[in-house]
């Protein structure tokens, strides 16, 4: 039963970083009270040495970009779309499953940093693409921004999907993908990146409150099996969806499922399907800073344990188990 708990940025050009300094460092036992060497998640590098190396100090965290929206649609009523252009350190650096970036306006201060997940990565254009939710405060400045402006991007930030070792490892194997509302977004390059490795792949969709077809177009790619299924009857599974994943577990022979959804939908099926299906899940954490820093994107656990969602990585069985809501 023992949990394996990862930092997304251990022995990255990004660590050490803070956490290490105040002796809070999610994988090194030395930078973290402990006075002996207790590693048990080694990641090919030894985060102390780093960090003497580095003059016992933090190295420099990500930096923000300059960026010109170059393209400006809508998804939807309420979905906007944006295909940005900025330097191919940052485009090269989003490559990787679970990437995002915090975009803000040139005119407004840090604290407006949104947190938003890529769609898709262009290099040849050194753009990216992303699908914005427009819902308060930042998600309304950043849509004030028209093409041919200027924006800003803070990243690149890596830990965007839990479990991401494992859906990464998927090759000639069969997998379900889920995605719900927004998520159906991010979980596009996931796709990708599945039929890359010739897994074979079953995608349910729900566009929730939004209309059926929502990102049809940038789907086209996808040749493959899909259901329009509701997957909430009453904030539980829907008998729909129940049917579906049985047949798809038992008669098929599905092992893996991906969910691009809130959070209620990945612990549910969590919940359901942990001892027949493995998992991997959207992080929906609220992220403020990204770097482990301001305490934001924090969830307790039983046994007064704290994971900082921004940079802890861990199985989504791992995520809900004894986490206190209140
Ligand atoms: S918390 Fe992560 S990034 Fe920071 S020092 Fe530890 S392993 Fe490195
Ligand atoms: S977003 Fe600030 S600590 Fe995680």
């Amino acid at each position: 039963m023992y949990e394996v708990k990862n930092c997304i940025d251990a022995g990255s050009e990004y660590c050490p970083c803070h956490l290490a300094k105040t002796g809070e460092c999610i994988i090194c036992s030395q930078l973290s009270g402990k006075s002996f060497c207790d590693c048990k998640n080694w990641k090919g590098t030894c985060i102390l040495q780093e960090y003497h190396r580095n003059g016992n100090k933090p190295k420099s965290q990500r930096r923000t970009y300059n960026g010109t929206v170059i393209e400006k649609v809508y998804e939807d009523s309420g979905i906007l779309k944006l295909k940005i252009k900025s330097s191919i350190s940052l485009i090269k650096g989003l490559k990787r499953l679970g990437s995002f970036v915090f975009l803000r306006s040139e005119s407004s201060q840090e604290f407006y940093d949104c947190p938003i997940s890529i769609l898709k990565v262009d290099e040849e254009e050194e753009a990216i693409v992303v699908a914005i939710e427009i819902r308060g405060i930042k998600t309304k400045t950043i849509e004030g921004i028209n093409e041919k402006e200027d924006i800003l991007i803070r990243g690149p930030f890596w830990n965007g999907i839990f479990g991401v070792k494992k859906l990464s490892e998927l090759s000639n194997d069969k997998v379900i993908v889920m995605g719900r509302g927004i998520g159906i977004a991010p979980l596009i390059p996931v796709l990708k990146d599945l039929l890359r490795r010739n897994n074979k792949v079953f995608l349910i969709l729900d566009s929730g409150e939004f209309k059926k077809d929502i990102f049809d177009g940038e789907l086209s790619f996808f040749q493959g099996e899909r259901g329009h299924i509701k997957v909430f009857d009453n904030g539980e599974l829907s008998k729909e969806l129940n049917e579906c994943l049985l047949d798809l577990i038992n008669t098929q022979g599905y092992s893996h499922i991906h969910i691009s959804g809130p959070d209620i939908l990945a612990y549910n099926v969590t919940k359901e399907y942990k001892n027949s299906l493995t998992l991997s899940c959207s992080n929906n954490a609220k992220m403020c800073c990204g770097e482990g820093v301001c305490g934001s994107c924090s969830s307790r656990y039983s046994g007064h344990i704290v994971k900082r969602l921004c940079k802890v990585q861990c199985e989504p069985n791992n995520l809900f188990e004894g986490r206190r809501l209140i």
